[in-house]
């Protein structure tokens, strides 16, 4: 069987083949690796392919997924766990089968937004620099104890749960707000209402999946209510914040900092290398030239433990597809 990858890296190459030849020689499992992102414009790259495997800022609208039932495609294997790029709907129309990564690793995510955090409060970036140019003064990098504050997380599934643990250490008070609480999270913190969680959090951390429900959750009425000098953390997805209304927030000092690690509008940017461009997103150079903004490209999730996962679970998937067996990472699809 030959499944076609989209958004190939040569991290991504280098992870799956170690799993392919490792567990499944004997499938007769063939990858093809594509460093072009999926689209109407690259789809045509799937031909040939019974399964494709897609990333983050693969396209995957009914009018790609239809091409790819068209060529004979069967199986869309996300090697992620968010699934807001898929029309399901379509897919299920179609009868494709489609599966995800739920849980690779929780805590990659979770320890990526605590470096945020950190490196805001210590301006860690800016220090780096300054040493590094023989500047050793400290005026301009002062920070504040973590310990003690209240850190409000919202979504207390597997991510925001981790982060919650690691807060917990530091000697934080945590608020979480979910529609659907868990005792595990009622052990470490305490829910409360999402209007409450804005208004007293010292720092807000995103961990809720992008939906209609929660697109533009932080927007210019949610910044309103936002305490005032909060730092703002988001390593879910772009589009929960509306980055302009943020933007205005910064420049009003009613948000003291901003760390993204996801971006509205990162597809045209993360996962290439854009050195030489000119970038005509005049939203996000505008968030470049704030010093208490710190932007990382999608990196959360990149850690080894995190990639043999992804690699693991998404070729088990792809056996389940196989075999006929009932795949518990199923979104879409019979088996
Ligand atoms: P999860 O499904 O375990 O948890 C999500 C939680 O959000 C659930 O408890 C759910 O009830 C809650 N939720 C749903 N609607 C909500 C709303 N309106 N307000 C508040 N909470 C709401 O998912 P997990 O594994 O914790 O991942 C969370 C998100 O992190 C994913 O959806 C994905 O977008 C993002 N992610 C980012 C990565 C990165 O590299 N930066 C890597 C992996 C995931």
């Amino acid at each position: 069987m030959k499944i076609v990858m989209f958004s190939a890296q040569p991290y991504d190459e280098r992870s799956f083949d170690e799993v392919l030849q490792r567990d499944y020689v004997s499938r007769g499992f063939e990858l093809v690796y594509q460093k072009a992102a999926l689209s109407l414009q690259t789809v045509a790259l799937a031909q040939g392919g019974e399964a494709v495997c897609a990333f983050v800022n693969d396209q995957l609208d009914a009018p790609v997924l239809e091409t790819l039932h068209g060529y004979g495609v069967r199986a869309i294997l996300l090697r992620c766990a968010g699934f807001n790029h898929i029309d399901l709907e379509a897919a299920r129309r179609l009868g494709l089968f489609v599966a995800r990564v739920p849980a690779y690793s929780p805590e990659a995510v979770a320890e990526h937004a605590i470096a945020l955090i950190l490196t805001l409060n210590r301006h860690t970036h800016r220090a780096y620099n300054r040493v590094r140019e023989g500047n050793f003064m400290l005026d301009g990098l002062l920070g504040f104890n973590l310990h003690g504050k209240t850190v409000g997380v919202v979504g207390t599934g597997k991510i925001g749960l981790a982060t919650a643990r690691i807060l917990k250490g530091f000697g934080c008070r945590v608020l979480g707000y979910d529609p659907y609480p868990t005792d595990e999270f009622a052990a470490l913190g305490e829910y409360v209402a999402l209007d409450v969680l804005l208004a007293e959090s010292d720092v807000v951390s995103l961990h809720c999946p992008l939906s209609d429900a929660t697109r533009h959750l932080i927007s210019a009425a949610s910044l309103a209510r936002i305490k005032h000098g909060a730092m703002l953390v988001n390593t879910s997805r772009g589009g929960l914040i509306d980055t302009r209304a943020v933007i205005a927030a910064l420049k009003s000092r009613r948000l003291s900092a901003l760390a993204i690690d996801v971006y509205e509008q990162e597809s045209q940017l993360f996962f290439h290398d854009r050195s030489s461009d000119i970038i005509d997103d005049d939203v996000f150079t505008r968030l470049m030239t704030f010093p208490n903004v710190i932007v990382t490209g999608h990196q959360g999730f990149f850690t080894v433990e995190a990639l043999r996962e992804i690699a693991e679970t998404t070729l088990h998937n792809l056996d389940c597809y196989a075999g006929g067996r009932s795949c518990g990472n199923l979104l879409a699809g019979n088996a």
